[in-house]
C-alpha cells in the first residue's frame, strides 16, 4: 500500500491548478443514465472515486471512454438495473443511481450503501423523496427495490432538514417524471447548481437551483451534451489552508472564489493574506502568527463540512485557543487523535474539539482517516518538524488529484512511496 513521506519545514511557493470538482463529478456522471444519446464531461478529474463509479455505469451497459480531462458516458442500451453491493459499499455517491434508472427504466435494484467512518450517513430522505414520486420501494437483504409502474410523477417534496444527496437524486429522479416537482428546504451547494446546469443542457427544466426552493418540470426525454464540470471548491479551500499553515505563497488558478466565501474571511482573521481575481486566488503568509478562529460547520453557504479538518490543522499551530464545532456530521474528529500524535493539543468533546495552539508540531507515522482528514495531515506534516509518514493514501486518492505532485511543484518535500 502506498503512502505520503512528507519532509515538512519549507514554506509553499508557486500556482496550483485546481480540478474539476468531484462531489460535482459523481453526480454529473450519473446523469448519464437519464439519456440514450452520448455524454460527454470535461474538466472531468481523474480520481479513485470517478474511476470506480466508471466501473459501476459499465456494469449497467454504459459505454465508458475516459480521455485526459475528459469522459465520455454513452447509456444507449441499459443492460442491467441492478447495482450490487460490492459497487455501492465502496462508494456512497454511487446510490445516486438509484433515481435515474428507476426515472427512465421504472424500475431499479441497488444495494444501501451502509455507514462509514464519517457517521451511519442514512438514505431515508433519498427514499422518502422517490416515494413521494410514486416509486414502490422494498428493503429485501440490504438492497432497495423500486419500481414505479407508468413512470414517476412531480410531488411537492419538503426535506425535514438540508442534504445534498438527497436533493440531487430528488433532481436526477424528478426530470423525468410526469408534471411538477417542488423541493422545499433544497441543499444550495455550488455542486447543486452544476448539476441543474448540466441536466438543463440535456433538456430538462430545472428552475431555482442555488436556493432553498427547486422547481423540476419533468419532460418526457432528454439528450445528450458536453459539459464542464465546476471547479472543485474543496480542492481549492485545502490548499488555501495548507499555505496559510505552511506559510509562504500560493496562487491558485482555476478557481471559482466566490464558491469559499464562508472560507476567506476566516483564514484572513487567522493571519493570511488573500488577493482575488477573476479566475484566481492568491495566498500568503509570511512569517506572522497563526491566530486563533472558532469556526462551525454549515450547509452552503456556511462554512463546509469537507474543509473542517484543513482548517483544524492550521488552528494547530495558533497563537492561541479556537474551538471549531461540526454541525453535519457526528463522527468527523477522528482527525483529532492523529493530529496529536504530532504534538497537538485537541479535546474533543462531543461536536466540539478545542484547540490549543502549540508552537510547532512534530512529524510522526499518522495514518489517513477519510478523504478530507487525510488531506489535513498532509498540510500538518509540511507544517511540522521532520519527517510524517501518512498512511492508507487510498483515502487521498479518492478525492485528490495528483496531490502529491501539486505540492511538489510548490516546493513541499513530499513523495509517495509504495510499501
Ligand atoms: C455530500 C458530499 C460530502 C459532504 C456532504 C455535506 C458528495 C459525494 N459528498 O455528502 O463530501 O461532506 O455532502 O456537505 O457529494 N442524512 C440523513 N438522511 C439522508 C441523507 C443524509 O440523515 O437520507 C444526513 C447525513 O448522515 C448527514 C447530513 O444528513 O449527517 C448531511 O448529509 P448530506 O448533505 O446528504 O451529505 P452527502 O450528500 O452524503
Amino acid at each position: 500500500m502506498d503512502k505520503i513521506v512528507i519532509e515538512g519545514g519549507t514554506p509553499l511557493s508557486g500556482q496550483i491548478s485546481i480540478s474539476g470538482a468531484k462531489n460535482s463529478a459523481l453526480k454529473l456522471m450519473v446523469a448519464c443514465l437519464l439519456t440514450d444519446a452520448p455524454f460527454e464531461l470535461t474538466n472531468m478529474p481523474n480520481l479513485r472515486d470517478t474511476r470506480f463509479l466508471g466501473q459501476l455505469l459499465e456494469n449497467f451497459g454504459v459505454q465508458v471512454n475516459d480521455g485526459v480531462g475528459r469522459l465520455s458516458l454513452h447509456a444507449k442500451n441499459l443492460t442491467s438495473t441492478t447495482a450490487p453491493y460490492d459497487l455501492v459499499r465502496k462508494m456512497r455517491a454511487s446510490f445516486n443511481v438509484l433515481g435515474p434508472l428507476l426515472a427512465r427504466t421504472h424500475k431499479a435494484k441497488v444495494s444501501l450503501p451502509g455507514g462509514c467512518a464519517i457517521g451511519a450517513r442514512p438514505v431515508d430522505l433519498h427514499l422518502s423523496a422517490l416515494k413521494s414520486m410514486g416509486a414502490n420501494i422494498e428493503l429485501d437483504e440490504g438492497y432497495v427495490i423500486a419500481s414505479a409502474k407508468g413512470g414517476l410523477r412531480g410531488a411537492e417534496i419538503t426535506f425535514p432538514f438540508i442534504s445534498v444527496g438527497a436533493t440531487e437524486h430528488a433532481m436526477l429522479a424528478a426530470v423525468l417524471a410526469k408534471g411538477e416537482t417542488v423541493l422545499n428546504n433544497a441543499a444550495r451547494e455550488p455542486e447543486i447548481v452544476d448539476l441543474a446546469n448540466c441536466l438543463n443542457a440535456m433538456g430538462a427544466n430545472i428552475s431555482g437551483a442555488g436556493r432553498s426552493e427547486v422547481i423540476i418540470e419533468g419532460v418526457e426525454k432528454l439528450g445528450g451534451t458536453s459539459y464542464a464540470v465546476v471547479p472543485d471548491r474543496i480542492e481549492a479551500g485545502t490548499y488555501a489552508l495548507a499555505t496559510a499553515t505552511v506559510g509562504g505563497a500560493v496562487r491558485l488558478l482555476n478557481v471559482r472564489s466566490d464558491h469559499l466565501g464562508s472560507l476567506w474571511p476566516l483564514i484572513a482573521q487567522a493571519g493570511a493574506k488573500v488577493t482575488m481575481d477573476e479566475n484566481s486566488v492568491l495566498v500568503e503568509r509570511h512569517g506572522t502568527p497563526i491566530l486563533p478562529v472558532d469556526v462551525e460547520t454549515q450547509a452552503y453557504p456556511g462554512f463546509p463540512t469537507d474543509l473542517q479538518a484543513q482548517f483544524m490543522a492550521m488552528m494547530c499551530l495558533a497563537d492561541g485557543v479556537s474551538i471549531i464545532r461540526e454541525n453535519i456530521f457526528e463522527n468527523r474528529f477522528m482527525h483529532c487523535p492523529e493530529l496529536s500524535r504530532m504534538g497537538a493539543n485537541i479535546t474533543v468533546s462531543g461536536r466540539e474539539a478545542i484547540i490549543r495552539g502549540v508552537p510547532t508540531l512534530k512529524g510522526a507515522q499518522v495514518m489517513a482517516t477519510d478523504l478530507r482528514a487525510s488531506a489535513s495531515l498532509v498540510a500538518a506534516g509540511m507544517a511540522a518538524e521532520d519527517i510524517t509518514e501518512v498512511g492508507r493514501v487510498y483515502h487521498l486518492d479518492r478525492g485528490f488529484e495528483q496531490i502529491e505532485v501539486k505540492l511538489g511543484n510548490c516546493g513541499a518535500r513530499i513523495k509517495r512511496v509504495s510499501e
